[in-house]
């Protein structure tokens, strides 16, 4: 199998993007230790304020003169009804009170993408990444002007195609099993099994590369998403326990006693702390104390916030794939270098 991964003008000397994550994991310190490792890394940068998409490109520089990614969330072409952030926030009344935090009047408005994607380009990373949509033709005007590679998620063939049709030059094929928020262009877009959806996509998209994501945890399944047609895997679970990465002290616990367990089904899927369909230890989040009126994201992720950042283990977002049983310690360099290839019967 092909040990590096080439797109657009770009070299990598290793088949391995380290995924965007949003949200303090992907630190400049993680995105640089797997740069310089040989991965292409990703600062997940869809609620970071222009200053900070700033600062932390500087920072990442710093540490690195390798190319690197910027990711961030493509907004919804819709405006949410009032009545229903309404119904959502009466609803999350009850979740508030049960966790003993109470529920603020007015919520944290999230940084608009435009001055986020400003902030990108003037910090000028090699590559922009973006999920939850197609980008309009005058953000990928922008990124060609100033040679800025662009990388799509799809979880369909459909967004695959529709992708390719925009000119992007890879595309993430993001799997049911992955980690995190589903990166579909419609809200509640489908999930496929990552196999079966690699299958279908090389079958139709022979001009633009392919970078295979979710529940990729060793060098055997970076192996099998090769064969079957990926370019490249990408990895975000994997590093959640890196040493380098944001993840917060409980988060880590969580996933450790998951580890410890060897708990294949510790993860479940849920709407209801953002609004968009995300994977993440199972919780209150998914089960019925989870509220049953949701707002779109990002109303819902903003109604969630305090609660999230305000309450014990159970109303927290701890993020991860299905493969978070085989998360393991350690520099994301040594992560990364246990990736190397392997026989598929590894
Ligand atoms: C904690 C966490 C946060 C994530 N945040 C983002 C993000 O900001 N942007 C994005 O495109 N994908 C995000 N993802 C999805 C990843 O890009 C990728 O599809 C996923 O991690 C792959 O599955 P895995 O976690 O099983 O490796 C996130 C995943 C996790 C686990």
């Amino acid at each position: 199998m092909t040990s590096s991964f080439a797109f657009a003008n770009l070299e990598f000397p290793r088949p391995i993007v380290q995924a965007p994550m949003a949200g303090g994991i992907t630190t400049p310190e993680l995105v640089a230790a797997c740069a310089n490792a040989g991965a292409l890394a990703s600062l997940g940068a869809g609620y970071l304020s222009a200053e900070a998409i700033t600062t932390q490109c500087s920072a990442i520089r710093a540490l690195t003169s390798c190319p690197f990614a910027v990711n961030l969330f493509v907004p919804a072409s819709t405006i949410a009804d009032d009545d229903v952030i309404k119904r959502a926030r009466a609803a999350l009344e009850r979740c508030y009170q049960s966790a003993h935090v109470s529920m603020p009047e007015a919520f944290a408005e999230l940084p608009t993408f435009e001055s986020q994607f400003e902030a990108m380009l003037d910090a000028h990373p090699a590559v922009f990444s973006f999920t939850f949509g197609r980008l309009d033709a005058r953000y990928i005007n922008a990124c060609r002007a100033r040679g800025i590679a662009l990388v799509g998620t799809a979880t369909s063939l459909s967004e695959a195609l529709a992708l390719e049709e925009d000119g992007v030059d890879a595309i993430v094929l993001q799997g049911e099993e992955a980690g995190g928020h589903r990166g579909s262009q419609a809200p509640e877009g489908d999930a496929q099994p990552l196999m079966t959806l690699i299958k279908s996509c090389c079958a139709r998209i022979a001009r633009t590369p392919l970078i295979a994501a979710g529940g990729l945890m060793t060098a055997a399944d970076l192996s099998r998403a090769q064969h079957a047609g990926a370019s490249a895997g990408q990895f975000g679970t994997l590093f959640l326990l890196a040493d380098e990465a944001g993840t917060s002290a409980s988060w880590r616990d969580a996933l450790m006693e998951v580890v410890l367990c060897r708990d294949h089904k510790a993860t479940g899927t849920t709407r209801a702390v953002s609004g968009r369909i995300a994977r993440g230890i199972k919780n209150a989040w998914m089960d019925e104390r989870a509220p049953q009126a949701i707002a779109p994201y990002p109303e819902q992720h903003r109604l969630t916030a305090p609660l999230r950042k305000a309450a014990g283990v159970q109303w927290k977002s701890f993020w991860a794939g299905t493969g978070a049983h085989l998360c393991r310690s350690g520099s994301a360099a040594a992560l990364i270098k246990a990736l190397d290839n392997c026989s598929i019967s590894d």
